[in-house]
């Protein structure tokens, strides 16, 4: 009976612990230093947003330590030690002591207050950059698609073509890589063309959604130069979960060759000239078990999308200017634009320096060769009811041959 009963609580105890652990795992909460980490942040803002959490721990765990306490001095103090004490009668009852009533509404007040003061300094400090900062503040617009994001540069003009081939501007635009300069506060402009999504870049600050018909904002830092992962954190239909993006944090010196290489509009690889003008890397976005996983950017991502920003060595010109009229006629450029080829679409991504990103597909899969080819090869099967897929290969019937497909990836691989 005795044997019975103990392991019974031993059954118990092993659940609760089992469920702590799983609790621990699926929050995240072991992984400290992970990509999506909120406890390892690289900014200001996420720095403060980390600080609130962490007030608001301390004062629960002292709040759980006391009740804790008392609770379990009554239950061993007070608990039955023979037959007669299960059976005595219920000592007097009290009602209620003004001192120990006061004493508590004082002590959740003071404990109310320790939380509210940090957190309401934070809610302004995080709800746009400071005033004394504004004037060095760097704005970029964020959109989100279902399912990537947009970004725009509302401050830099990129040189482009009409439709006749002319020369103009436009506003620098990019997709599902965020550019920012580091040590530098960013503000960034939210808005979205179809549902809710929420703007989430977890080491530099907490999420923001994006919501139809209404102008949200939040300002980042990044302390220094760096790569990032970014998520959209609102439930936007069934490809939310591989709505992803990355940012890259560059120095002002970097940031400013960046800016001047997307300005320009898309390369032109042509027969017989040397190694091309290089105008400014690919990063993991597999985990290490998944298909499509390499580790060439495991060590430096940041290296590593220095590295993408460089032409390949080998490029076939004349696969590349194949792959750029099948770009037109497979009526890929009615829903992408890239500057100075002619293609002006704005449903899907600006692809002008596709090439030089380190992903593709919404921040999913990593931009090399293979992913590409899988990519254009069935975007259905990777990225679940995607405009791309639905609206583009299946409505408009499109069929390419591995020819086409191998066109089609050398020439958005030539775009850097
Ligand atoms: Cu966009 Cu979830």
């Amino acid at each position: 009976m005795r044997f019975t009963c103990f392991s019974h609580r031993i059954t118990r105890w092993a659940g609760a612990a089992a469920a702590l652990a799983a609790v621990c795992l699926l929050s995240g909460c072991v992984w400290f230093d992970g990509p999506q980490s909120t406890f390892d942040p690289a900014g200001p803002v996420a720095r403060d947003q980390l600080r609130i959490f962490y007030v608001t721990c301390w004062v629960t765990l002292v709040i759980f330590l006391v009740v804790g306490s008392v609770l379990a001095y009554a239950m061993i103090r007070f608990r039955a030690r023979s037959d007669a004490d299960e059976h005595a009668a219920p000592p007097e009852q009290g009602h209620g002591n003004p001192m120990v009533e006061v004493g508590l509404i004082g002590a959740s007040i003071f404990a109310l207050v320790i939380i509210a003061v940090p957190t309401l300094k934070g809610i302004w400090y995080s709800y746009d950059v400071p005033e004394d900062e504004k004037a060095n503040a760097y704005e970029i617009t964020a959109t989100g698609y279902q399912w990537w994001f947009k970004f725009e540069y509302p401050g830099e003009t990129a040189q482009t073509t009409d439709m006749t081939g002319k020369p103009a501007s436009a506003p620098l635009t990019t997709g599902n890589e965020l550019v920012i300069p580091a040590g530098r506060p960013v503000r960034i402009n939210l808005r979205t063309v179809d549902v809710i999504h929420s703007f989430w870049i977890p080491k530099l600050a907490g999420k923001v959604d994006m919501i139809p018909n209404r102008a949200n904002h939040l300002w980042v830092e990044a302390d220094k130069p760096g790569y990032f992962w970014g998520q959209c954190a609102e439930f936007c239909g069934e490809s939310h979960a591989v709505m992803r993006f990355r940012v890259v944090a560059l120095g002002p010196r970097e940031f400013n060759d960046w800016l001047s290489a997307q300005m320009a509009p898309a390369r032109r690889v042509e027969a017989g000239q040397g190694q091309p003008r290089a105008q400014f890397a690919a990063y993991r976005t597999f985990r290490q078990n998944e298909a499509g996983y390499t580790d060439a950017f495991d060590a430096s991502p940041l290296d590593g999308w220095r590295r993408q920003q460089k032409p390949e060595e080998a490029e076939d010109a004349a696969l590349i200017a194949k792959g750029r009229a099948l770009f037109g006629s497979k009526t890929c450029s009615s829903c992408h634009t890239i500057r100075g080829d002619g293609a002006v679409g704005v449903t899907g991504p600006e692809l002008t320096h596709a090439g030089a990103r380190t992903t593709i597909a919404g921040g999913l899969l990593e931009n090399n060769r293979d992913e590409l080819h899988r990519w254009i090869h069935n975007p259905g099967a990777v990225k679940p009811g995607n405009k791309m897929w639905v609206n583009g290969y299946l409505l408009n019937n499109i069929k390419l041959t591995p020819e086409d497909e191998d066109a089609l990836v050398s020439y958005l691989r030539s775009l850097r």
